[in-house]
């Protein structure tokens, strides 16, 4: 592969399909990348962001990357260890309630770092069911939930920044009055994980003597996966936090390398953004060829549109910017959506995502079955082949046609390979919001509507 940036570790950024000697007239020549405007500002903007926390025009700290590195303090693992060994072995039901930042990081660490089916899989010990809710208030949803859940042995991880979210709060009220009404002991079920120093939830889990955990000072949601908020149901699930830590800090030392070509978060912004003002790219669909790694493209659409979506820049001029961020899943959607990537409107770019080792998960189809000389194409091969074979068959239908692909390749699906996949795509869209100088860490559209329904909700709109 000509273009392809290769961490020790296995972690790969393969972007031959990017390029114009392979794609044509659409794609990028080498000597572009190093001319992307404002590649020194936002270099030199990301090293205060590291050293300091400081991002122009945002009054909080921003402190995502300090993330990776608490591990090293033992102190606050070990409470958080504790806690989740508590829970383990004393609850078989456990429901996370919590919405945007403070929901979809925590699913994927549940489907990646488990199962989807984890909920269906025989039950292993101290090892609970794991449910999320309050990211809707859909009745039939909690209706149903509350038929699953035996509430003596449930505990609710209530996750919350601002600790007013409707959603979660809508979901939390109902299930507090259901433990109430139980005669069960709120205190013994319910635990907070919300801003350290303020908020309605805080208040109401000091009041009631829920244990409190934090979604800590210069950390928004939906960068919060690495902090309390992800790192309790990690624990709750029994993964490796060390290890997701540790693939994060990895991450995070490689893009501090000065030079692009060989920082993989610095490069893939780069190389997106670049598509993003010298063409008609407005859409990036980021296609994991992996059931594990649905949620993972649903969390990374938050990720992209909140941070990137802004009706301004720094300067305050009217930009709409942002490229509009799709969820798909591979080859789930290559029979739904491909046909428009391939045909549709020149305004993609696809992101897939590989896992080249499925270890013990892997699937080898027989050969000796007697309808295997009927299925000769497939008789024989490994499941994870023929999954990389449509990957690959995508990738070359797209390119065939000038169209822009690139693909993260990781070597297996680990806790310290999700870490450098979430930590990846994290200092990349921290990077890419420097190159179009709008603010990644504030979400006013999100506020806006916020507090519209709050006065539709209380009858003053
Ligand atoms: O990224 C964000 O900040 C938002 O999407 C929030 O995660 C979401 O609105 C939930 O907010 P909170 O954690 O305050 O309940």
């Amino acid at each position: 592969m000509a273009h392809m940036l290769e961490l020790r570790e296995g972690f790969q950024l393969n972007y031959d399909n990017l390029m114009a000697d392979r794609i044509g007239a659409l794609g990028i020549r080498e000597d572009e990348i190093l001319k992307v405007p404002r590649l020194n500002s936002a270099i030199n903007a990301m090293r205060a962001l590291r050293q300091k926390g400081q991002v122009r025009g945002h009054d909080e700290t921003v402190l995502f990357t300090r993330l990776p590195y608490q591990a090293v303090d033992g102190e606050y693992m070990q409470r958080i260890r504790q806690w989740g060994k508590d829970v383990r072995q004393n609850y078989r039901w456990v429901v996370s309630l919590g919405i945007g930042g403070s929901f979809l990081g925590n699913q994927v660490l549940l489907d990646a770092g488990r199962s989807p089916y984890w909920n269906n899989l025989p039950p292993e010990k101290e090892c609970p069911r794991i449910f999320f809710a309050g990211n809707n208030v859909d009745p039939a949803t909690i209706h149903d939930l509350d038929r699953i859940l035996s509430l003596p042995e449930t505990m609710f991880i209530v996750i919350s920044k601002s600790g007013t979210t409707t959603e979660t709060m809508a979901a939390f009220l109902h299930f507090y009055q259901r433990v109430t009404e139980g005669g069960l002991e709120p205190a013994r079920h319910f635990t907070a994980v919300t801003d350290p120093e303020q908020g309605l939830l805080l208040e109401i889990a000091r009041e009631k003597g829920f244990p409190v955990f934090q979604v800590p000072r210069g950390v928004g949601g939906r960068w919060s996966v690495l902090s309390d908020a992800g790192l309790m149901i990690a624990e709750v699930a029994g993964l490796n936090c060390q290890e997701l830590l540790q693939g994060a800090r990895q991450m995070d030392q490689v893009c501090q390398r000065e030079s692009i070509l060989e920082n993989p978060g610095y490069l893939y912004a780069v190389l997106c953004n670049l598509f993003y003002r010298k063409s008609d790219i407005h859409e990036v669909v980021l296609m994991p060829y992996c059931d594990a790694l649905k949620s993972f493209a649903q969390w990374y659409v938050q990720l992209l549109a909140e941070s990137l979506g802004k009706e301004r820049d720094r300067k305050g001029r009217l930009v709409h910017e942002g490229r509009t961020p799709i969820a798909a899943l591979g080859t789930t959607d290559m029979h739904a959506q491909t046909q428009q990537h391939r045909e549709g409107r020149r305004n993609k770019l696809l992101t897939t995502i590989a896992i080249r080792d499925f270890g013990k998960k892997e699937i080898r189809l027989p050969t000796g079955s007697d309808l295997s000389g009927k299925l000769p194409f497939i008789a024989g091969q490994s499941f994870s082949h023929i999954l990389d074979a449509a990957r690959r068959a995508n990738e070359e239908a797209l390119a065939a046609d000038g169209r822009p692909s690139c693909c993260v390749s990781l070597p297996c699906l680990s806790e310290f390979t999700l870490g450098q996949l979430f930590y990846f795509f994290e200092i990349a869209t921290a990077f890419e919001g420097e190159l179009l100088n709008v603010n990644a860490f504030n979400q006013p559209g999100v506020e806006h509507y916020k507090k519209i329904m709050k006065k539709i909700l209380d009858g003053s709109h």
